[in-house]
C-alpha cells in the first residue's frame, strides 16, 4: 500500500521497520519476562531519527504530525505492543503541552522530549476517576507564587522513567470538571513521588505507576498556559490526538500476530498437509487481513485529518481506536488458536500478542468511552442531516396519527 503514503511516510516507516528489526524483536521476549524498560531500544530510536516526530520543528522536534507517529508505533508493535506504547505515549505526555502550553513552557520540556533525553507521562486517570475523568480529585490551591497539590493518580504510563509529568488538578473544586487545571511536575519536586507500580498482563516493559502528591510544591510558572480551567478541555484534546497512537498499537499488534500465525501454518503439517492449505483456515487468514487493512485505512484516515488541523477529529479518533483495538485482540486470539496448544507457551511468542492487545481496548479511553464519544458526534451530526431530509419519517404507514 505504499502507493498511498508520502515519501516522507515511507522514510519514516521504513527506518522504524528497521529499528524493530534491530533492536526490538531480539529483546522482546525478555523485557517481558523481565519487565525492564527497552533503554537500547530508545538508543536505536535515536540513532535513527525516531524521537519526538510529533513535537514542532521551533522546539526540536521533526514536525511531522499524527500520521508518521502512527506509522512508527505500528512498526514497533508489529514486534512489542509494549515498545508501542512506551514510544507513544511521550506524544500522549506532549501533546498537552504542545496544544496549551506558554512559548516558555515548550521551549524549556519539548527539546528533551525530543531528542529522547526525557520521557514524558500524562497523569489524568485516579483510583476513582477512569472513564468519568472530570470526576477527578486532586486538588491544587494557589499559595503565593506557588500550587500545592494534594491527591494522587493511577495508571501512570512511563512513571518510573519519565522526567516530566503533565498533571490535571483541581484549582476551583466547586466548579467540577470546569475547575481542573493543568500542571507540568518535574520528577524530585519535594512531595511528588512515583509510587506502586502494577503488575500487569501485558505490555510489562513499560512501568505503569501510581503517582502520590502530598503538599507538592510546584511554582506557579509550571501552570499548563498559565490559566486556570482550561485543563478537562486540553485533556480531551490531548487524547483525541493521540488516540490514533494506541490504535496504531494495536494494528501493529494485529499485523504481527498475523504474520507470526502465517509463517506457522504454512510450516505446520497435520493430516499430511500444511494446516494453512485447509479452506477453513484460508478464510480465517483472509477475515484477519480484511479487518486488518480496515483498520490501518481507519488510523491512517483518523491521523491525517488530526493533521490537517481540522477541529472536529474526535469522532474519526474514536472510530480508529474502537476499530484497530478490537481487531488486535481478535486477530491475536485466532492467531493463539493457529498455533494450537504451542500458542499458550511461552515458548513462542504469540501468547503475548494477546496479553499485549488486551490493554489497547481499556486505556486512552475504554472502548465502551469511545463509543460514547461516536455516539454523542453522531448525535449531533444525524440531526443536521436528518433536518434536510424531506421526507417526513410519520408519513410512513406506522407513524400516522
Ligand atoms: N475536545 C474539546 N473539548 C471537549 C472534548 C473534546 N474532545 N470533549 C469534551 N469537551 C468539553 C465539552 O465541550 C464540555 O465543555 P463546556 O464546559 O464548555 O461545556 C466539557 O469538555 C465537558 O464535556 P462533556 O460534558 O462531554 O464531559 P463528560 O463528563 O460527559 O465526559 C468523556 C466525556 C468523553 C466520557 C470523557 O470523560 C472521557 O474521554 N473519558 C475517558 C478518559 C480517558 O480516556 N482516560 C484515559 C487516560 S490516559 C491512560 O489511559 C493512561 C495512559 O497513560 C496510557
Amino acid at each position: 500500500m505504499d502507493e498511498l503514503l508520502n515519501a516522507q511516510n515511507i522514510e519514516y516507516r521504513d527506518r522504524a521497520r528497521e529499528v524493530t528489526e534491530k533492536f526490538v524483536r531480539p529483546v522482546a521476549a525478555e523485557l517481558d519476562r523481565t519487565g525492564e524498560y527497552g533503554w537500547s531500544i530508545l538508543e536505536g530510536l535515536k540513532e535513527y531519527g525516531l524521537t519526538g516526530l510529533w513535537i514542532p520543528k521551533e522546539h526540536g522536534g521533526k514536525g511531522a504530525g499524527v500520521m508518521d507517529l502512527c506509522l512508527v508505533v505500528e512498526q514497533l508493535s508489529r514486534a512489542c505492543g509494549g515498545i508501542g506504547v512506551a514510544y507513544a505515549v511521550n506524544a500522549l505526555g506532549s501533546f498537552p503541552i504542545i496544544l496549551g502550553g506558554t512559548e516558555e513552557q515548550k521551549k524549556k520540556y519539548l527539546p528533551a522530549i525530543a531528542s529522547g533525553d526525557k520521557l514524558i507521562a500524562f497523569g489524568l486517570s485516579e483510583k476513582a476517576s477512569g472513564s468519568d475523568a472530570g470526576s477527578l480529585q486532586t486538588t491544587a490551591s494557589k499559595d503565593g507564587d506557588h500550587y500545592v497539590i494534594n491527591g494522587e493518580k493511577k495508571w501512570n504510563t512511563n512513571g518510573e522513567v519519565a522526567s516530566a509529568f503533565v498533571v490535571y488538578a483541581l484549582t476551583e473544586p466547586e466548579k467540577g470538571m470546569r475547575g481542573i487545571s493543568a500542571f507540568i511536575v518535574d520528577k524530585g519536586t519535594p512531595g511528588f513521588e512515583v509510587g506502586k507500580r502494577e503488575d500487569t498482563m501485558g505490555i510489562r516493559t513499560v512501568p505503569v505507576n501510581e503517582l502520590y502528591f502530598e503538599n507538592c510544591r510546584v511554582p506557579a510558572e509550571n501552570l499548563l498556559g498559565h490559566k486556570e480551567g482550561g485543563g478537562f478541555k486540553n485533556a480531551m484534546m490531548t487524547l483525541d490526538r493521540a488516540r490514533p497512537g494506541v490504535a496504531a498499537q494495536g494494528l501493529g499488534l494485529a499485523q504481527g500476530a498475523f504474520e507470526w500465525a502465517w509463517r506457522y501454518a504454512s510450516e505446520r503439517r497435520q493430516f499430511g498437509q500444511t494446516v494453512s492449505s485447509f479452506q477453513a483456515n484460508q478464510f480465517l487468514f483472509s477475515d484477519m487481513a480484511t479487518q486488518i487493512e480496515a483498520a490501518r485505512q481507519l488510523v491512517y484516515s483518523s491521523a491525517r485529518l488530526i493533521d490537517s488541523g481540522a477541529k472536529n477529529v474526535s469522532k474519526l479518533a474514536a472510530m480508529g481506536k474502537v476499530f484497530a483495538t478490537d481487531t488486535a485482540m481478535k486477530v491475536a486470539t485466532d492467531a493463539v488458536q493457529m498455533f494450537g496448544g504451542y500458542g499458550f507457551c511461552r515458548d513462542y511468542p504469540i501468547e503475548k500478542y494477546m496479553r499485549d492487545a488486551k490493554i489497547t481496548q481499556i486505556y486512552e479511553g475504554t472502548n465502551q468511552v469511545q463509543r460514547v464519544v461516536i455516539g454523542r458526534a453522531l448525535t449531533r451530526e444525524m440531526k443536521s442531516i436528518s433536518d434536510f431530509l424531506d421526507v417526513k419519517i410519520e408519513h410512513f404507514p406506522g407513524f400516522e396519527d
